[in-house]
């Protein structure tokens, strides 16, 4: 018997429901994976309250997670009982057991943690596809991010440093101002703190404004990314935390600003790729040019604090749920 994490109506944090099931055998290209660590993302709270995703009840979110192969299933030659494993995008992994197809796992290298593997799956290889593929970012840019203690935010600085970037982050409250500069940013402002953050950004670039802005907060802070920009910058709008960005197209062609609204699904739809990106993550954490990546713990059972923290923005780095 499995737990796992049930909703029998799309809602609030109080819709979870831990149960115990029968998980079975793996079918033809399918492995039976035991989680030990699960990561939580922020479009989990959509996939929730049912404004994304769907499907029959009772219903499991959740999309990424790391543990052991613990069965295989007929026609899979690429894992074997115990290897280690990761994997993101793949919808319901809030259970201790699951089946899922082979073809969707990354091996989890031996210096890379459980807890690792899950807190940066998905967050890690989102940050690289942005300044990979989104605007790739080099030595000698200055680049905007927002959210910048928050788990995407973190990786995409810490990424970008070891790239030679210069950072400017803004964080929602002063609060949160150290952890962002811990991640690395050389310029740190808090949302709250009625500073002309524009006016700083010019200040601090000469006039000229950043090379790329990557906002995932979307509603609340895409006219600061517009007017933060240089003149034929990037804005890479990649999240909605805050709610779904309204663009001034006006702005945007005065500017003759590029603006993008990519996925990691669409930036890396190839699984070999994807795969050489985890290689690339993981190698930048292994020799430790990402720094130390911030996790919270909680367990399984205790989902729905997790959902509630990240919702209400307390929280810093990555979420991970412990089986
Ligand atoms: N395009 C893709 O393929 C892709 C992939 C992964 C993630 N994403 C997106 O990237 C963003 C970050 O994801 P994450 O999992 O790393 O989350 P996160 O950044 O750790 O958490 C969300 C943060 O957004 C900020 N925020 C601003 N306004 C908010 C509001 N009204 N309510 C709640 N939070 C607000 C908060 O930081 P402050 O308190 O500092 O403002 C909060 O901590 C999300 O929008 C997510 O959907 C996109």
């Amino acid at each position: 018997m499995s737990l796992v994490i049930h909703q029998y109506a799309f809602g609030d944090a109080g819709t979870f429901t831990a149960e115990q099931e029968n998980v079975g055998e793996p079918g033809p290209g399918e492995v039976r994976l035991r989680q030990r660590a699960i990561g939580v993302n922020y479009i989990d709270l959509a996939f929730r309250s049912g404004a994304v995703g769907g499907g029959g009840f009772p219903v499991t979110i959740g999309l990424e997670a790391a543990g052991d192969v613990e069965a295989v299933g007929p026609g899979v030659t690429a894992f074997k009982v115990g290897d280690r494993v990761t994997y993101t995008s793949m919808p319901g992994a809030n259970a201790e057991k699951r089946l899922i197809q082979a073809s969707s796992l990354f091996r989890l290298p031996d210096g890379i943690t459980y807890e690792q593997g899950a807190a940066m799956t998905a967050k890690g290889l989102t940050a690289g596809a942005l300044i990979t593929k989104a605007y790739p970012v080099g030595e000698g840019d200055v680049i905007l991010v927002h959210a910048a203690a928050g788990g995407v935010g973190s990786l995409l600085i810490r990424w970008a440093t070891a790239a030679g970037a210069a950072v400017i982050g803004t964080v929602g409250s002063t609060a949160k101002i150290p952890a962002a500069e811990a991640n690395g940013a050389d310029h740190v402002f808090a949302l709250d703190s009625g500073r002309d953050v524009v006016a700083e950004i010019q200040r601090i670039t000469g006039g000229r404004g950043v090379d790329a802005v990557f906002d995932g907060v979307g509603r609340d802070t895409v006219g600061l990314s517009l007017r933060a920009v240089r003149e034929n910058g990037t804005v890479v709008l990649f999240g909605a935390s805050s709610g779904r960005p309204a663009v001034d197209e006006e702005l945007v062609s005065r500017r003759g600003i590029t603006v993008s609204r990519p996925s990691l699904d669409a930036l890396v739809p190839d699984h070999d790729e994807r795969r050489s990106l985890a290689d690339d993550l993981f190698e930048l954490v292994a020799g430790g040019d990402l720094g130390e990546t911030v996790i919270t713990t909680y367990p399984l059972t205790d989902i729905a604090r997790a959902h509630r923290d990240l919702e209400s923005r307390r929280t810093t780095g990555s979420l991970v749920l412990t089986i």
